[in-house]
């Protein structure tokens, strides 16, 4: 068992723990005669939300009065609707405000559950129960909660900390490798952010890596120690947390222009490739390391070579929505467990890409 704990403007505890599913009761305490809302997509609910499983078993054994909001599973139904469709429910059920929400599944459940957490009666308590490794590894953790709107991905949303997270490592047996790997390429990052080991771990693992459930805990904790550090010094973002958007200027106009049809993690992959290789280019970055990297995400699976030219990229990445004035902030891994904040005008943005490209 792996227990983190996280001091942010809530304090809780990240558990990681074969058979947590069937300990939840145990886990989040005294029911008191309290309601909790299992909220999870139609997918993972059909693995880990049916009654007689044992995450239901153990919340009913611990006194709570047990209920659950399916939602349909994909980016498409992260928005606005589906919140409106929880918080409806949760005021005809008469949830109050000493009742508590459970996110089951994958970061679009944890994030939607959050934000309708953070917003119902303003604001509940709320559980994430990652499902997906990149749940576990990064979303879970930190309190980032939201939708999308149609202008785009994860306008509207909320800093909402949860109060407890509980992994169980054998959710991963019913996950795709290609979901696994989209966690992987957060964990990579974290690895590049601050933990040299986790690299070590991920580059030094002869291809079982995705079958053993024990090292991607193991990874994910050690993720979820390098988040931790950060949203403990600053939980909004207003400095060192952005570090955590390594490669992701470039991932996310890689997704919008595949129309997400390439993944986050995928994106994220190939986002820091290009940003190691440009930064190496630059003198920025240590050419042994950007080998390193790249070296690390091509064992662990990913494709690096990036479809689309730097026009389109850079098309895409300024049209993002999120983006403020003249400049944008690109973070540079410059050595192993070392990145730093580099603004760049945004006329210099194409250049940067062009260097790159790989
Ligand atoms: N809040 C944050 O800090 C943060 C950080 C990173 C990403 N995110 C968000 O996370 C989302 C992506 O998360 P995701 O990749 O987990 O997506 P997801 O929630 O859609 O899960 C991926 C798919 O896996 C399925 N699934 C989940 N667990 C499973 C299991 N154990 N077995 C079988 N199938 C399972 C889901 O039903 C879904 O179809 C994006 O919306 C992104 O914006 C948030």
């Amino acid at each position: 068992m792996i227990k983190l704990t996280v001091n942010a403007s809530r304090k809780y505890d990240v558990v990681m723990e074969r058979g947590a599913l069937g300990k939840a009761g145990e886990y989040i305490g005294k029911a008191n005669g309290r309601k909790i809302c299992i909220i999870t997509d139609d997918n993972v609910d059909k693995l880990y939300g049916q009654s007689e499983h044992a995450l239901w078993g153990s919340l009913t054994s611990a006194g709570f009065d047990v209920y659950k909001y399916v939602f349909p599973s994909g980016e498409d139904h992260k928005n606005m609707s589906t919140v409106t469709g929880m918080l409806e429910f949760l005021a005809e059920h008469s949830f109050t405000r000493s009742d508590l929400l459970l996110a089951l599944g994958g970061g679009i459940t944890g994030d939607i559950t959050g934000f309708t957490a953070a917003t119902y009666l303003r604001g509940i308590e709320f559980i994430q129960v990652p499902t997906s490794f990149l749940a576990v590894v990064d979303s879970s953790v930190g309190g980032k909660t939201g939708v999308n709107l149609s202008s785009g991905k994860n306008l509207a949303g909320a800093f909402w900390q949860p109060s407890l997270v509980l992994f169980d490592p054998d959710v991963l047996d019913t996950l795709s490798d290609e979901l696994k790997l989209d966690g992987m390429a957060e964990a990579i990052k974290a690895g590049i952010i601050a933990d040299p080991q986790i690299l070590t771990m991920i580059g030094s693992s002869a291809g079982e890596l995705l079958d053993d459930n024990d090292l991607l805990t193991e990874i994910a904790a050690k993720a979820v120690k390098v988040k931790r550090t950060i949203v403990e010094e600053d939980e909004r973002e207003s400095g060192k947390r952005a570090l955590l958007n390594l490669g992701h200027t470039a991932a996310h106009a890689i997704e919008k222009c595949s129309d997400y049809g390439i993944s986050h993690g995928h994106a994220v992959a190939m986002g820091m490739a290009m940003i190691s290789a440009a930064a190496a280019a630059e003198g920025l970055c240590e050419k042994a390391f950007h080998e390193e990297i790249v070296s690390i995400l091509k064992q662990a699976g990913f494709a690096l070579t990036c479809p689309y030219n730097t026009k389109e990229l850079t098309r895409a990445a300024l049209h993002d929505k999120k983006r403020r004035g003249d400049s944008i902030t690109l973070v540079i891994p410059e050595a192993a467990g070392s990145c730093r904040l580099k603004k760049i005008p945004v006329g210099e943005l194409e250049a940067f890409f062009e260097k790159g490209l790989i």
